[in-house]
């Protein structure tokens, strides 16, 4: 048996629920629930609370390990409340004209659809493109086929790129089908074409290792594979990307804001050139001290043996899955997964089983205190760093109908 790189004992995990489900949301470490506690108990007494070390601390250690978690620098980091917050502050900063074009993948998660559409009073549209032979989303999107090894989504996207088409935006792993869609490939062509790519990162951030070469920005919410409560993420922006966008214009996103020797009203300051120029004003202190333990943790542990990892969990089930009814899944989800182009989670798809089939496949697994979630037709199997191969095998036995 290998040893998990996170050690399960700092999470809250107990024989009765097996947690496959960090893909909508993860569980977060005791470590995060002492220092909310910590900061509570300051919050309780304010005498406590330190300008330099909380204030201005607590928020700066989690731009670092941010930082840190994804390869970038701190200053390009600014503290968003969510994913979708983080898509809107680029969608509203970007210096559009009427006219402009925001292409996406067909199917990305509303949170990378709606900033987008919101457009259209401005005059940009927004065009969504299908990554392989009957590829559906919306309606139709039980009806449809689920990506194969043969697809080349990439190949679909950049080929799509048009004359008005200023930012190319899409999930680096797809939140129903699990697809991981090759960042460097795209980035290069984006940079090519002098097109900007805005990454949705949340469901790959934490269990997938990045590489932000060619990204103009990078978006995340904590509480999936980041593992820490809902109410704060992060955008990454290259910097002369960052320096396009409009500024927030909250009080802490101009220099010497917090300098009050000098009268706060005095409006004759530069915008800072950091990501703090993002950011919404006063920081979410109770949220960070619980997201900064989280990334402690993940980048003690490291992204890349998490992720390794996670890979090897997968093909484990995946061949206790081999002669079972889901064969047909497990020689295409082998194929992906050789060909690394699966993020965190392995999706079943439900191969005209439809809805009431799969609800039901969900319920017996929350009998058996095994919980994983579906999504547009895909039953979601996510695993982590603290997930065991004993935990594999207990999957397994579920969708075999054995015991464990
Ligand atoms: C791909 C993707 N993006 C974004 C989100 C959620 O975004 P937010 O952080 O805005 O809640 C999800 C949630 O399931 C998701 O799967």
């Amino acid at each position: 048996m290998t040893t998990p790189p996170l050690n399960p004992a700092l999470f809250h995990l107990d024989r009765e629920h097996l947690w496959v489900m960090h893909c909508a949301e993860g569980p977060v470490p005791r470590a995060a629930m002492r220092a909310v506690r910590a900061f509570m108990q300051k919050e309780l007494q304010p005498w406590e609370m330190r300008w330099e070390e909380d204030f201005l601390g607590i928020p700066a250690a989690v731009r670092g390990e941010a930082a840190a978690l994804i390869g970038g620098r701190a200053e390009d980091i600014s503290l968003t409340p969510t994913t979708s917050s983080a898509l809107v502050t680029v969608a509203q900063g970007f210096p559009w004209s009427p006219g402009d074009e925001v292409l996406a993948p067909l199917g990305e998660f509303p949170s990378n659809a709606w900033p987008w559409l919101a457009l259209n009073q401005r005059g940009v549209a927004f065009r969504e493109v299908p990554l392989w032979e009957g590829h559906r989303a919306g309606a139709e999107a039980w009806t449809s086929l689920p990506p194969t090894v043969e697809a080349d989504p990439e190949a679909r996207l950049i080929a799509a790129i048009g004359p008005r088409t200023r930012i190319l935006t899409l999930s680096w792993v797809r939140f129903q089908d699990g697809l991981k869609l090759d960042l460097r490939r795209l980035g290069s062509a984006c940079r090519e074409r002098g097109v900007h790519l805005v990454v949705d990162g949340i469901q790959g951030a934490g269990a997938v290792s990045l590489d932000l070469e060619g990204l103009s920005a990078f978006a995340t919410g904590g509480y999936k594979g980041l593992l820490a409560p809902e109410g704060l993420g992060f955008l990454w922006a290259d910097e002369p990307f960052r320096q396009s966008l409009s500024p927030s214009g909250s009080w802490l996103s101009v220099e010497a804001a917090t300098d009050f020797s000098r009268p706060s009203t005095d409006f004759h300051r530069a915008w800072l050139a950091d990501g703090r120029s993002l950011e919404a004003g006063g920081p979410n202190l109770l949220h960070a001290s619980a997201l900064l333990e989280s990334l402690r943790l993940l980048n003690g542990a490291g992204v890349s043996v998490i992720a390794a990892h996670v890979a090897h969990l997968q093909a484990r089930l995946l061949d206790a899955l081999e002669d079972s009814p889901w064969r047909t899944e497990c020689v295409r989800l082998k194929a992906l997964l050789k060909a690394d182009r699966l993020g965190p989670f392995l999706a079943l798809h439900h191969g005209g089983d439809g809805q009431t089939r799969m609800q039901a496949l969900l319920q017996s697994g929350y009998r058996r205190g095994v919980f994983a979630s579906v999504r547009e037709g895909y039953l979601r199997i996510a695993f982590h760093g603290f997930h065991t191969e004993a935990d594999v095998d207990r999957v397994a036995a579920w969708l075999t109908g054995t015991t464990s």
